[in-house]
Formats: structure tokens, C-alpha cells, sequence
């Protein structure tokens, strides 16, 4: 097995990392009207499932995740090797981003855990057109399924707020002069897309609109 240069792999899971962060602002974008907006919602989904970029933009996307999910466990191993078990355990200041620290590799795995069951939702197979918001709420609907949903946009909430910081200190943004303002934009960002999924999982399991 080829051994990449620590470097590497730290750029590669902090890079692959802030793309994934894109794409789940742009889906929480897209989901909005599945609440406030059902038609528009509908719309949306069948100009999606019919737009010729959408497979390569699937399959780019796969790629990013197994990217972010193999270099994140190598750095994490070379870590270990390398004798850095430190744990954040009592940042009195910030107690939330030391749980976040402590909790990045299991936040990451049951974020995994919740991509599989979510895609055998929701896209293995796709709704029939027409069909999508329908689907979705009797997915919502469920009462364990909601239970799973709001779960899971807490623990992406989590997973974000350590992600955020963990990036621009591996792409080497981080400096006395930023950390402040970096912070705060990663708190605010982690709150918005968990909030966000939160609420629509909340939304469409109390039988708002889709
Ligand atoms: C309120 C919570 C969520 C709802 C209601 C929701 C809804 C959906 C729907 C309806 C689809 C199918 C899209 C299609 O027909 O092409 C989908 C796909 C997907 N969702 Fe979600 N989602 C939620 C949360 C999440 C979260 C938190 C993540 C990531 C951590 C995520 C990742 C994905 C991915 C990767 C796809 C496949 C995209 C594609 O095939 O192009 N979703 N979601």
C-alpha cells in the first residue's frame, strides 16, 4: 500500500471535507420548498432527475465522500501511531467544540450510518415523478424515522462544528489574528445546516407540506 505524505492527506480530508459542507447547504437549499413551497419542491426534483449532469454530479459526489471518509480514518490512525491520543476534554470555554473533538470519529461513522439508511429511502429507488414530496413525508411520517432524521442533523451539527475548525487548522488558515471570526462563521455555519435539517425533519414529520 502506497503511504501519502501527512500533508497530503491532511489537505485531502480538510478539502474533501468543505466540499461535502457545499453540498449539504445546497440539498438543505433544495428541501426548503419541500416545506413552504410543495409545487415548487416537486418541480425542482423532476428538472434534478432529469438534467444530464446529475449522474456525474452522483457519482463526483460518491467519490468525494469515500475520499473524505478514507483519508480521514488514515489521518486518524497515523495519528494514534504516531503516539497523539490528546483529547480536548476540558476546554472550560468552549465545552461544546471539546464534545465535538471527543466525538469526531463517532459523529463521523453514525453520519455514514444515517447516509445508507437515508439513500435506501430515499434513493435506491428514486420516487416516481410527481411523487417526491409525497414519499418523502410518509418517510417522515414514521415515528422512528423522525426520531432517526433529528438525530442525525444533531450529530451533523456536531460533527460540522469540529469540522469547521479541524479544516482551517489542516489548510493552515488559522492564525491569532482570524480565529475569532473563523470560529464564529463555523459555529454559525454547523447550527444553520444542522438547525436547518432539524427543522424540516420536524416540519414534515408533524405533516407540514411536500
Ligand atoms: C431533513 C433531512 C433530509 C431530508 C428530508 C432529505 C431528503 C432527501 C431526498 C428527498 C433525497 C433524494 C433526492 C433525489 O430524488 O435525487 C435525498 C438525497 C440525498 N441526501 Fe438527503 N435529506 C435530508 C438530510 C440529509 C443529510 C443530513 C445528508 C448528508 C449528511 C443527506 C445526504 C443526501 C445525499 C448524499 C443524497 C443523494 C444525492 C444524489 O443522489 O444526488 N441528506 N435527500
Amino acid at each position: 500500500m502506497i503511504a501519502l505524505p501527512s500533508a497530503v492527506v491532511r489537505t485531502g480530508a480538510a478539502l474533501s471535507g468543505l466540499l461535502l459542507v457545499l453540498f449539504t447547504l445546497v440539498h438543505l437549499g433544495g428541501l426548503i420548498p419541500a416545506v413552504l413551497a410543495p409545487e415548487r419542491f416537486e418541480a425542482y426534483a423532476s428538472a434534478l432527475h432529469t438534467s444530464p449532469w446529475l449522474r456525474p454530479f452522483e457519482i463526483g459526489l460518491a467519490g468525494i465522500a469515500g475520499l473524505h471518509v478514507s483519508l480521514t480514518i488514515s489521518k486518524a490512525i497515523s495519528n494514534r501511531r504516531a503516539g497523539n491520543s490528546a483529547q480536548l476534554s476540558s476546554r472550560r470555554d468552549a465545552p461544546l467544540a471539546a464534545l465535538a473533538s471527543r466525538s469526531k470519529g463517532i459523529a463521523g461513522l453514525l453520519t455514514l450510518a444515517f447516509l445508507v439508511v437515508h439513500l435506501n429511502q430515499l434513493r435506491w429507488p428514486r420516487p416516481a415523478a410527481g411523487q417526491e414530496g409525497a414519499v418523502l413525508s410518509s418517510v417522515l411520517q414514521q415515528p422512528l424515522n423522525a426520531v432517526v432524521y433529528a438525530a442525525a442533523a444533531l450529530v451533523l451539527a456536531l460533527h460540522l462544528l469540529h469540522g469547521a475548525e479541524a479544516a482551517h487548522r489542516s489548510l493552515g488558515w488559522l492564525s491569532p489574528t482570524n480565529s475569532s471570526a473563523l470560529r464564529t462563521g463555523g459555529r454559525l455555519l454547523a447550527a444553520l445546516i444542522g438547525g436547518g435539517f432539524l427543522l424540516i425533519s420536524l416540519s414534515l414529520a408533524l405533516g407540514g407540506a411536500a
